[in-house]
């Protein structure tokens, strides 16, 4: 293995440019040349690549975004964007690829190994919705990014004994809503998992308000249906409701010091991966362990949240 490739693929998370320069920099220490492939397989598709100095990845790993850009392409799911994209990299001379994103980006990472590319995966994705890994990177900062608007809005529910409802992103997933709740005192979480009527809202909201509670907060994630109408209907109800919804402001940032040393950790890794001639494998970060997974257990298991923490938010938020 002479040449490697990198990219980054769907949702863009804080802490894949720390991976990116993981990747550049052990790739380069182990004597690979490592180029760049821009806005993702969209990019591979149309030859947007370029080799990466040492240098070209100095001074981002404490950026968020992607400096590789990130992109979703339709084509690529045709067996023509296929071809096309196992052509470029023949073209560019590249022996091996490493594509970070989600599972949407592992998919097509699987359909390149199965087209005979050597093809290594890392996990970057704030929603941390990849079974078979314990964390993703970009999850970290965006629950911390959460963290930091619910401490704002509580001091507001506080002033005006409000209730609010802050909706979370997550897709399907209930992750950022269940730690971001759990560190934050929501006194109630509701997510895809474990979903809760609005019956039973508005009962332990009643309940706590004869507990003495002069607010609360809400934190709906975004897989449940809309926060929207939950607010609503608590409005209609007569309880003083106010809706937050906080959108891409979890996507940015600067990553925080767990993401940027997951991201370094898995970037090295999957450089080694490749380099013990491994395809067709995610990185993935299990009891503080960085290991390699097949891309066929982690797309086919569906990722569970630790449910304990649910349990354990209900009984702290009485
Ligand atoms: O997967 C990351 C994520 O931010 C999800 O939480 C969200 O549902 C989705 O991407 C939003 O995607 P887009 O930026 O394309 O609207």
């Amino acid at each position: 293995m002479k040449r490697i490739g990198v990219l980054t693929s769907g949702g863009d998370a804080p802490g894949m440019n720390a991976a990116i320069r993981a990747i550049v920099r052990s790739g380069i220490y182990y004597g690979l040349e490592v180029y760049g492939v821009y806005r993702g397989y969209s990019g591979l598709i149309q030859g947007d690549i370029k080799p990466l100095s040492l240098r070209a990845v100095g001074d981002i790993i404490h950026r968020g975004g992607t400096i590789l850009y990130s992109a979703r392409s339709d084509e690529f799911r045709t067996e023509e964007g296929q071809k096309k994209a196992v052509d470029q990299l023949k073209k560019h001379q590249i022996d091996g690829l490493i594509t970070i994103g989600g599972d949407g980006t592992f998919r097509g990472a699987r359909q390149l190994a199965r087209l005979g590319v050597p093809t290594i995966g890392v996990p970057g994705t704030i929603d941390n919705d990849i079974a078979g890994t314990d964390f993703t990177i970009g999850f970290d900062t965006a629950i911390n990014t959460v963290l930091d608007s619910l401490d704002k809005i509580r001091d507001s529910a506080s002033s005006h004994e409000r209730i609010f409802v802050v909706e979370v992103m997550g897709r399907d997933a209930g992750d950022i809503a269940l730690w971001a709740g759990l560190a934050g005192g929501a006194e109630s979480i509701i997510i895809p998992e474990s979903p809760m009527q609005l019956d039973e809202l508005v009962t332990r909201l009643e309940q706590s308000i004869a507990r003495g509670k002069k607010h609360s907060i809400i934190l709906v994630a975004e897989g449940v249906g809309s926060a929207v109408d939950i607010a609503r209907e608590l409005k209609e109800r007569g309880l003083d409701t106010r809706l937050t919804v906080l959108g891409h402001v979890q996507r940015g940032g600067k990553p925080t010091a767990f993401d940027r040393v997951l991201a370094s950790r898995m970037g090295a890794k999957a450089v080694e991966c490749l380099m013990q001639g491994k395809s067709g494998q995610m990185i993935a970060i299990r009891n503080n362990e960085v290991i390699s997974v097949d891309f066929e257990k982690a797309l086919q298991q569906k990722h569970e949240p630790i449910m304990s923490l649910y349990d354990l938010s209900k009984i702290l938020s009485i």
